[in-house]
């Protein structure tokens, strides 16, 4: 059985959806992030603070390796995953991948909420997500298949990924 990858920028849902994907397919969920953050016995801000973005890059491929050999589970990847078509290939290769999509002011008002996001650290956050999210758009482009998240409930996300996912498997 194939993985269900979900992929996004920050502040796309992908948590949510991914919570309401492994109660609606009884499927285990795995969350990328934590995982790095479990491995390093760090935070994510920590990480970066102290070992910077490269490093955080590496230790997040290892541990995309190491799960997308996985089968049937759900794996959510932090919102920079796509940057390494290596990630990608990995991911890919036992999984269909979802990109989740939202709009600037959809993703400020996410991500505004909480302060774990080191890349949002900044004074000027909206520009930041502005300029990040035009930086990415060809990657994100791209990874899979894309789902518009604006205006919509985790669960009703959920439930068109799921009918996706049944054709896609
Ligand atoms: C990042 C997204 C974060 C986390 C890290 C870097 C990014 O995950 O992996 O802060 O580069 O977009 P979420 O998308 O779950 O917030």
């Amino acid at each position: 059985m194939k993985n269900l990858v979900l992929t996004g920028f920050m502040g796309t849902g992908k948590t949510a959806v991914g919570r309401e994907l492994s109660r609606m397919l009884d499927m285990k969920i795995v969350n990328i992030d934590t995982e790095i953050e479990l491995s390093q016995k760090m935070t994510i801000n920590e990480i970066f603070k102290n070992y910077g973005e490269e490093y955080f890059r590496n230790i997040e491929t290892g541990l995309i390796k190491k799960f997308s050999e996985k089968e049937n589970v759900i794996i959510s990847t932090g919102g920079g995953a796509v940057l390494r078509e290596e990630n990608m290939e990995l991911l890919r290769k036992n999984g269909v991948i979802f990109c989740l999509n939202a709009s600037p002011a959809t993703i400020f008002e996410r991500t505004s909420r909480s302060g774990d996001r080191p890349l949002l650290k900044v004074d000027d956050p909206k520009t930041k997500i502005k300029e990040l999210l035009d930086s990415r758009r060809p990657y994100y482009e791209k990874a899979g298949i894309t789902i518009e998240t604006d205006g919509k409930s985790p669960l009703r996300i959920a439930e068109e990924i799921r009918e996706l996912f049944r054709c896609g498997r």
